[in-house]
């Protein structure tokens, strides 16, 4: 088992290496964006709680996220976890440590996917997703081959969310600095920290991924 965390900011192409992961190595991806968008979609009281504080841009509570992974954790299997977009605070980073001790489980790295400002916004505003298979596009890096269907399943459900906008970005920006960029210290005193280029191109990024997981793995 090969467990992993995609640490990086909002746009910085943690779901679109997630997704290559999960298809080119059965792993398994834990999004708590996705699980957060789930509940929202599905109108569960959680749901309805935490889509204003997502449409704002703001980091939903540490209990309702770290709740979120406990519960998957337990009922997933495959060749090892993808953490995309948890842990995200200091108190969520420490529950996953405990969390994985006691499965008898450990972490083998932490990725840190590195890109500038400027790059987000353009990613951001030009992002849309395939609402039934999850593909992730974008407007002029990875556009539909046929215009208005998903490549991967054939389905027209594309879909921008509503957090995709300049003044979100600009607050989910402020919270990544804040609040999730300690993280890169805290997992580097650790010993797991590991970084690769997420302004390359998307086939890039993938073989930098590669190269650290098969490091952790040999
Ligand atoms: P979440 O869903 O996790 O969003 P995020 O962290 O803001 O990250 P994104 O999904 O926006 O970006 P990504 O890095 O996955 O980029 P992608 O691959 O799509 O969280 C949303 C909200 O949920 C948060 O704001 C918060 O409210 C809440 N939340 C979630 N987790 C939480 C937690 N743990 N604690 C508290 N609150 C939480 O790529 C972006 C675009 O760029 C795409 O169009 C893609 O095609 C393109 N692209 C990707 N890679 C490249 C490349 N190398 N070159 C060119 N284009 C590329």
């Amino acid at each position: 088992m090969t467990n992993i965390i995609l640490l990086g900011p909002p746009g910085a192409g943690k779901g679109t290496q997630a997704r290559r992961l999960v298809e080119e190595r059965g792993m398994v991806q834990l999004s708590t964006g996705d699980m957060l968008r789930e509940a929202m979609s599905s109108g569960t009281e959680m749901g309805k709680k935490v889509a204003d504080v997502m449409n704002r841009g703001e980091l939903v509570t540490d209990e309702i996220v770290i709740g979120l992974i406990e519960e998957k954790l337990g009922a997933a299997q495959g060749t090892g976890f993808i953490f995309d977009g948890f842990p995200r605070t200091l108190p969520q980073a420490d529950a996953l440590g405990k969390l994985l001790a006691r499965t008898g489980q450990k972490l083998n790295a932490v990725i840190e996917m590195r890109v500038d400002d400027e790059a987000l916004v353009r990613r951001i505003t030009g992002r849309f997703t395939c609402g039934d298979c999850g593909e992730v596009y974008h407007d002029e890096t990875k556009p539909v081959k046929e215009a208005g269907k998903c490549d991967e399943c054939g389905s027209s459900n594309l879909k921008r969310r509503a957090d995709d906008n300049e003044e979100s970005l600009k607050q989910r920006l402020m919270e990544y600095y804040k609040k999730t960029s300690p993280l890169i210290g805290y997992y580097y005193h650790a010993g797991d920290l590991f970084s690769v280029d997420g302004l390359a191109e998307i086939d890039e990024v993938a073989a930098q991924m590669a190269a650290v997981l098969d490091q952790q793995a040999g």
